[in-house]
């Protein structure tokens, strides 16, 4: 008898597919796993079973699960009434310190999703370049919008030539022919950009990526890449956008910009610029965010944007992320799981490495050679990396699978260095479960 798998069964009479969000369903188990309560970085699944937390919200929870300090600016917004589509003090305290702790950060727009994020900065791009494409990198993942749906989980079969990716369709469904607006080039690879961008500048809105390449475990960018790519968009006025979706606040207050030293023109922030609650940013130069409505002629609005309780939320969590200690925290964490995880692998003689940066990491299986960009990662192993998940979620580690791609997992600032002490003991355990014959 287990109440999560008779739950999933029953939330499958109604939900499609059992879950509110299709990669809810972990492939590992062939069903979601249904967490009954969570406090800082544990779980509590439906079962009372208790884990580690490795996910962390997709990125969100990076206070940990039920932080006081988020919980307490929750509270006094609904004490208030927490009136919906209205504005108060606290989202120009939020938008203040955002500004001043985020360089590229001049204005801010609020939203409720990284996709909504993106979406209206590229059309913000569009509008303020009058140009139409963009350059989008292979296997960066900028939300759920068909706009950049491209390329985000392409099959080996349908990758297409190296210099010039295909811009594989993420879904069925999308609307027809606006890949004809992407301009496709491999991450990380400064020879290809270069040739690519020279031959379409005229034509180019923006170039949006992902400034630490999370969505493929952990890769930064070269800084010979990341230099080349902000000088050649200067030179010819084509916007660069910062997709900081997840490196926000990931390792150090001014996210993956301050870390490379490199300042785009626009960027987004999401996940864990909430603190758990839906909420994201868009923003960037005050000329380029200017053109939005009602100051210039390019749309943003929408009844949930800047929810009084999500803003509460994120001035609270914004707040913990720039008190002092907070990044040395993390680091040290950082530097114990990750070295830890790396020795466990290696004195099992696991081909797995672990590559992380902040308090986001990859784990891949069966990869030779350095790791630069999607193609470097066609060998990494789905079913091993889902047979460790799996393994992992049994000894009370919980990782989302992802499918069993080489995505990004994660710790809290709630973790302490007990915890990393407990998840290497519980996934030296898992390994031995791992490593068993089946
Ligand atoms: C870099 C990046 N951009 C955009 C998104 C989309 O964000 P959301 O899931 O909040 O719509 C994600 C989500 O994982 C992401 O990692």
């Amino acid at each position: 008898m287990s109440r999560v798998i008779d739950q999933f069964h029953e939330a499958s009479k109604y939900l499609a597919g059992g879950v509110s969000s299709s990669t809810r369903v972990n492939k590992a188990l062939g069903h979601a796993l249904l967490f009954d309560r969570a406090r800082g970085n544990r779980l509590w699944d439906l079962d009372g079973k208790e884990y580690i937390d490795l996910c962390c919200s997709h990125g969100a929870t990076l206070l940990g699960h039920g932080d006081p300090r988020i919980r307490k600016a929750i509270d006094s917004a609904l004490d208030r009434g927490a009136p919906c589509s209205y504005e108060n003090e606290l989202h120009a305290e939020f938008a203040k310190l955002l500004c001043e702790t985020v360089p590229c950060l001049d204005r801010v727009r609020l939203t409720c999703s990284g996709s909504e994020a993106t979406m209206h900065c590229l059309r913000l791009a569009r509008a303020f370049t009058s140009k139409q494409k963009i350059i989008k990198f292979e296997g960066n993942f900028h939300g759920y919008h068909d706009q950049v749906m491209f390329s985000i989980g392409t099959p080996v079969n349908q990758l297409g030539p190296e210099n010039s990716p295909n811009p594989f369709p993420g879904s069925t469904g999308m609307t027809a022919g606006l890949e004809q607006n992407l301009v496709m080039v491999p991450y990380n690879r400064p020879e290809i950009f270069e040739e690519t961008f020279r031959r379409h500048a005229h034509e180019l809105a923006a170039v949006i990526c992902e400034p630490i390449y999370y969505n493929a475990g952990c890769i930064i960018p070269s800084a010979e890449f990341m230099k080349l790519v902000r000088r050649l968009t200067t030179e010819t006025g084509v916007l660069l956008i910062f997709d900081e979706v997840l490196s926000a606040f990931r390792m150090g207050p001014g996210g993956a910009q301050e870390y490379l030293n490199i300042t785009p023109d626009l960027c987004t922030l999401g996940k864990s610029v909430g603190g758990g609650q839906p909420l994201s940013v868009f923003g960037g130069r005050k000329d380029i965010m200017d053109r939005l409505m009602p100051t210039g002629d390019c749309q943003h609005s929408g009844t949930y944007n800047g929810h009084v309780v999500a803003v509460a939320a994120g001035l609270a969590a914004v707040r913990a992320y720039t008190q002092p200690g907070f990044y040395q925290h993390i680091h040290a964490l950082a530097e114990r799981l990750y070295g830890g995880l790396n020795s466990l692998f290696a004195r099992r003689q696991i081909p797995a490495r672990v590559q992380g940066l902040g308090a986001r990491f990859g784990i891949y299986f069966g990869v030779e050679g350095p790791i630069r960009n999607y193609r470097d990662l066609v060998g990494h192993q789905r079913e091993k990396m889902l047979r460790f998940i799996r393994a992992a979620i049994g000894r009370g580690v919980y990782f989302h699978d992802y499918g069993g791609a080489a995505c990004h997992h994660g710790f809290c600032a709630a973790t302490t260095t007990a915890d990393v002490d407990a998840v290497l003991q519980r996934l030296d355990d898992a390994l031995t479960d791992f490593s068993r014959p089946s």
